[in-house]
């Protein structure tokens, strides 16, 4: 089995992930918000690359609109993209419309994936299961922060491919996996501390979020794993 870890989709074409199994992961906090929605009983998370096109799939107020533009929540929208907004109450049985800055644009340039699965910390084992029946080489994409690497995807790709090492002895990294392996080993002990200190988790605790970054910490609490196809992430 190959890994291919992408630490920013920038580089990226859609076209690249065409027959390709891929997890997203953007810890912080899209992909963690979409397993808590999921887990939550929303129907169906639909990711888009902009606002204006989450205006226009929202069929005027049908759907819930959901996400952030510099963390905060967009004027008109239902939610933010706090995981802790997408309680049972507030989207049970819901179909949500989600843009974010980084995680919903890699999901959406993922979308020719065959199989794309929804990764964070909350659900890494259950991830890594979906994986191994899948058994196709995998690319992990992190979506980064504005295009550029960020230290909390990266570890919890780290978190996955260590978990893969343990259970198939005949893996081959690339040098980014590699280099993601290490730093989980890294940090490892101390998540939440680990997030606390990245650049988004700093910006995130300085706007009043800092119980995201627990939440978002808490690993392997989810078994569900989100599944994008045809433009809609369910489970
Ligand atoms: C993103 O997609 O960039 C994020 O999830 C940002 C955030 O809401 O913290």
């Amino acid at each position: 089995m190959k890994i291919r870890t992408l630490l920013s989709p920038l580089n990226v074409e859609e076209l690249y992930f065409t027959k390709k199994t891929t997890v997203v992961i953007d810890v912080l906090r899209a992909t963690t918000t979409i397993v808590e929605a999921l887990n939550n009983g929303a129907r169906e998370i639909i990711p888009v690359s902009s606002i204006e096109f989450a205006m226009k799939v929202s069929g005027g107020g049908q759907m819930l609109l959901g996400g952030e533009r510099n963390a905060e929540k967009i004027d008109g929208f239902a939610l933010g993209n706090s995981p802790l907004d997408y309680t049972k109450e507030e989207v049970n049985g819901k179909s949500i419309v989600l843009f974010t800055t980084n995680g919903s644009k890699a999901l959406v340039r993922a979308k020719f994936s065959t199989n794309l699965f929804v990764g964070s910390f909350r659900n890494a084992n259950s991830v890594v299961k979906k994986i191994f029946q899948t058994k196709e080489d995998l690319e992990i994409l992190c979506s980064g922060n504005y295009g550029m690497f960020c230290l909390e995807d990266s570890i919890c790709a780290g978190m996955m491919i260590e978990q893969i090492l343990q259970e198939n002895d005949n893996v081959d990294l690339d040098d980014a996996s590699n280099t993601c392996l290490i730093l989980y080993k890294k940090y490892k002990r101390n998540i939440k501390k680990m997030l606390s200190e990245t650049d988004h988790g700093k910006n995130l605790i300085a706007k009043g979020f800092e119980a995201d970054i627990a939440f978002t910490a808490l690993e392997n609490t989810c078994d569900i794993v989100p599944y994008y196809k045809d433009g809609v992430v369910k489970i």
